[in-house]
This record gives structure tokens, C-alpha cells and sequence, in this order.
């Protein structure tokens, strides 16, 4: 990374939703009828939640996802526009923005999330291509929609070959392990959730690493990425393009409240550590634990700055 690349802002590529969060005491017993504690929304979707995570440490971060122009979607520009997040790339369309519902028990501590697509559109190649690279220090990508995903990254490898600048690409690993492996080759760091570890049969972090560096390299990568992989209440570890392994002990929250987000906050929390302050891998993880971990203690992401 040059000294002009650090203080870039960060471009977070994904998706923007709105996520209706439900508070309960308890997760509800099937087909019953009940109050819950309490309830808000907020603007969801992981990329987003990077997005706002990274302002409220400080960084300078821009988003870029399908923006929609339906009324619902009003209060989620505003909330960008209010955090000073820029969008001024996105794309915007007439359809009505995807959604969660998220259960939030608080005795266990569970965030359960149920996604609605309904197929809305996500942002292309012909889109990406128009942004400016040059004021950007890293790029983040959600795995998704890996055809235009991969040329968008492949963009980002001829942009740094060919003006000798050194764009950060990160990517958030969280579904569909074989359809989206092949996003890990061009990037930097790989975030690779425990959930789609436990899908593969990885039973610990020190498995899933090794397993997906082997999984990269048989397929010839020529760098590897530097994979870690958060382990929720296990704290994170990771493995350097060198092979050293390294373990994070986790910072135990004061309190459970909300685990919505926790990840999208780890990673927000391990992009500001290594591009903004410069500090190694191991720090850098230490410090996204310890975000997602303070996270946990209240609602939403205000409190984490
Ligand atoms: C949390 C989250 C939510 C969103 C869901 C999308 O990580 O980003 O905000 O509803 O995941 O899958």
C-alpha cells in the first residue's frame, strides 16, 4: 500500500435492504401469536452495514449497489446521505428494495435473519466501469453474481498493473462456496464466514483456513489472499499468504443485545484497522473482534465510534 492509497476512501460493493427487526424474549414457538419486546428498521444488507460501520470509525467510504426510487427506499438514502456515505455511482431502479425480518432473541443472544430478494437487480460491469479508480484505496466486494463480480476485480488488477497504484480488494465470503470460489483469486484478504464453513463440514477456523488455501491452490492461484475467518464467541483467526497462522482470542461483550451485524462490523472494523492505521494482520483481526464485540452490547451501529 503507497502513502497516497491510505487515505483513499473505501468502496464497498454489495447490496443496500431494509432490515425490520423484530425484539423478542425468547424465539417464538411456530405458529403462534404473540408480542414482541420491541422493534425498529434500519438500513441492512452487508456491504451497507460495512458502509456504515467504516463512517462511524471515521473512514471515508463511498457504497456502490442498485439504489431504487420506490418510496420505502427514501429513508435509507437519507440515512446514507446523512452519515456522508457517498452513492453518487449507483444505479437506481423502480423496483421495491429487497428485506429481512430479523428475530433478535435476547435470552439466546440469536439474530435470525429471513432474506427477500424477489429478484432485484444487482450492479453490473457496464456500471462499475464507470467509476473514477483513482480515487479509491480499496475495494470491498460481497460474493455475489460472480460473472460481473469477477470483472469488476479483474478491472481492479489491470488498473494497479497498469498505473502502479495498489488498490486493496477484500471480499466477504459468506454463501454458495462453490459458485463464488473463483472470486477469491484476485483479492487481498478473503473473510470467510463459519457458517459456510459449517455447510462445507469445516469443523474449526484452523480447518476452514487450510482447507480453502488448498481449495485456492490447487487451483493455481498465483498470490494467495490472506484468509481469516471470525469464529462468533471463538474470537477469529487467520493465514498469511506466508502460511503463518495466527489466533485472536475474542473480547466477550458486557451484554448480548444485538448480534445483527456483528460480522459486517468485524469486517469493517479489520478494513479500517490494515488501510486506515496500517497495522499488521494480527492486529488489525485483533481489532476487528474487538469491534464486532462492542457491536453486541447495544442496538444498531451508532454506538461502535
Ligand atoms: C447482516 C445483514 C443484514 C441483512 C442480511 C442480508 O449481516 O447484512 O443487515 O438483512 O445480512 O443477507
Amino acid at each position: 500500500m503507497t502513502e497516497e492509497t491510505v487515505g483513499k476512501p473505501v468502496l464497498c460493493v454489495g447490496c443496500t435492504v431494509i432490515d425490520f427487526v423484530t425484539i423478542t424474549s425468547s424465539y417464538p414457538k411456530e405458529d403462534t401469536d404473540r408480542r414482541c419486546l420491541d422493534g425498529f428498521w434500519q438500513r441492512g444488507g452487508n456491504a451497507s452495514n460495512v458502509s456504515t460501520v467504516l463512517g462511524v470509525l471515521g473512514s471515508k467510504v463511498d457504497f456502490f449497489g442498485m439504489l431504487s426510487r420506490s418510496d420505502a427506499f427514501r429513508v435509507l438514502l437519507e440515512d446514507l446521505r446523512r452519515r456522508n456515505i457517498g452513492t453518487s455511482h449507483c444505479p437506481q431502479t423502480d423496483k421495491d428494495p429487497p428485506f429481512s425480518s430479523v428475530i433478535l432473541a435476547q435470552d439466546s443472544g440469536t439474530r435470525t435473519i429471513i432474506h427477500c430478494n424477489k429478484n432485484y437487480p444487482q450492479v453490473t460491469w457496464e456500471d462499475f466501469k464507470k467509476i473514477d479508480l483513482t480515487r479509491y484505496g480499496w475495494v470491498h466486494f460481497e460474493a455475489r453474481n460472480v460473472a460481473e463480480t469477477s470483472r469488476m476485480m479483474q478491472s481492479i488488477v489491470e488498473h494497479n498493473r497498469n498505473s502502479g497504484e495498489r488498490i486493496i480488494i477484500s471480499l466477504d465470503f459468506e454463501t454458495l462456496y462453490e459458485q463464488n470460489l473463483k472470486l477469491c483469486y484476485p483479492c487481498d484478504y478473503v473473510v470467510f464466514s463459519k457458517e459456510l464453513a459449517s455447510q462445507k463440514g469445516w469443523k474449526s477456523p484452523k480447518d476452514t483456513c487450510e482447507f480453502l488455501a488448498a481449495n485456492l491452490s490447487l487451483q493455481g492461484t498465483l498470490k494467495p489472499p490472506v484468509i481469516i475467518c471470525p469464529w462468533g464467541s471463538a474470537g477469529a483467526v487467520c493465514l498469511d499468504a506466508s502460511g503463518n497462522y495466527h489466533e485472536l482470542p475474542p473480547y466477550k461483550p458486557k451484554q448480548v443485545v444485538d448480534t445483527l451485524g456483528a460480522g459486517d462490523s468485524f469486517m469493517a472494523g479489520f478494513i479500517y484497522g490494515t488501510h486506515v492505521h496500517k497495522w499488521d494482520l494480527a492486529e488489525a483481526v485483533d481489532f476487528a473482534n474487538r469491534v464486532a464485540s462492542h457491536k453486541i452490547n447495544k442496538f444498531g451501529y451508532d454506538h461502535i465510534g
